[in-house]
């Protein structure tokens, strides 16, 4: 279908969105390197506040790794049979000055930032860390824009005909400690990805629109 980077998509975006499941199983096939760093450029193009893209990724190919990993995540199967996992984390320490002074040149460099706007960030970056009026906890902020780009990961994979399985089964401590994962940098979920095998887990529904969606009140029904 779509040719992105000289390699294919199997389905589009509505068909990707629909027909994604939760793998529980895979083949042993490997997903092809250019696949694999298509979803990864498409799971990096994920929004995030300040566009600090906090996400960091550890991709772990080699069995004894996934092996390991698996003992983390109370010995879940797709951890193993997975061709690729990935260890997806939110790093606490982008508001340092360093960080965003690379997140402004990043700007600079793509022909977007203003001097007016890089002076912007300097100030509201480390405000939003020290006051946190959007969120309780700096695990809350990680979760936040780890989990967004967990999701492009997981629809880009599907538009690649490529399987996966969200994971928060599995004990932070001992995966941090298993990959020496720094103290300030959290572990959001695990993204075992390749080619589920079959019976593919079947959709297990979706409450209706109405039913979660709120009318300008919260709990008044769309539909009232
Ligand atoms: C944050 C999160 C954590 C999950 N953790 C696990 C897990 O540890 N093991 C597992 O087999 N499935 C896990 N799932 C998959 C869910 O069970 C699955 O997404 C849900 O049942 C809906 O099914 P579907 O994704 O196939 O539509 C998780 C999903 C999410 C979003």
């Amino acid at each position: 279908m779509t040719v992105s980077n000289s390699v294919s998509t199997v389905m589009g975006l509505v068909d990707a969105i629909e027909q994604r499941r939760a793998a529980r199983s895979f083949k042993p096939d490997p997903i092809p390197e250019a696949v694999l760093m298509e979803i990864l450029r498409l799971g990096l193009r994920a929004p995030s506040g300040y566009n600090l893209q906090p996400w960091r990724f550890l991709v772990l190919r080699e069995a004894k790794h996934k092996e390991k990993l698996q003992a983390c995540a109370f010995g879940q199967r797709q951890v193993a049979e997975a061709p690729v996992v990935l260890i997806c984390c939110g790093d606490r320490r982008v508001n340092s000055r360093e960080y965003v002074e690379s997140i402004i040149q990043l700007g600079v460099d793509a022909g977007s930032m203003s001097d007016e706007y890089a002076d912007v960030m300097r100030g509201a970056v480390p405000q939003l860390f020290d006051a946190q009026p959007s969120f309780e906890t700096l695990e809350a902020w990680t979760n936040r824009h780890v989990m967004l780009a967990v999701a492009h990961l997981m629809v880009a994979a599907k538009g690649f005909g490529v399987d996966t399985c969200p994971m928060e089964g599995f004990a932070t401590a001992q995966v941090k400690e298993a990959f020496q994962i720094p103290d300030q940098v959290d572990v959001c979920c695990l993204l075992p990805m390749g080619y589920a095998d079959t019976p593919l887990k079947t959709y297990g529904g979706r409450f209706a629109i109405d039913q979660v969606c709120y009318e300008e009140t919260f709990g008044k029904s769309l539909s009232d």
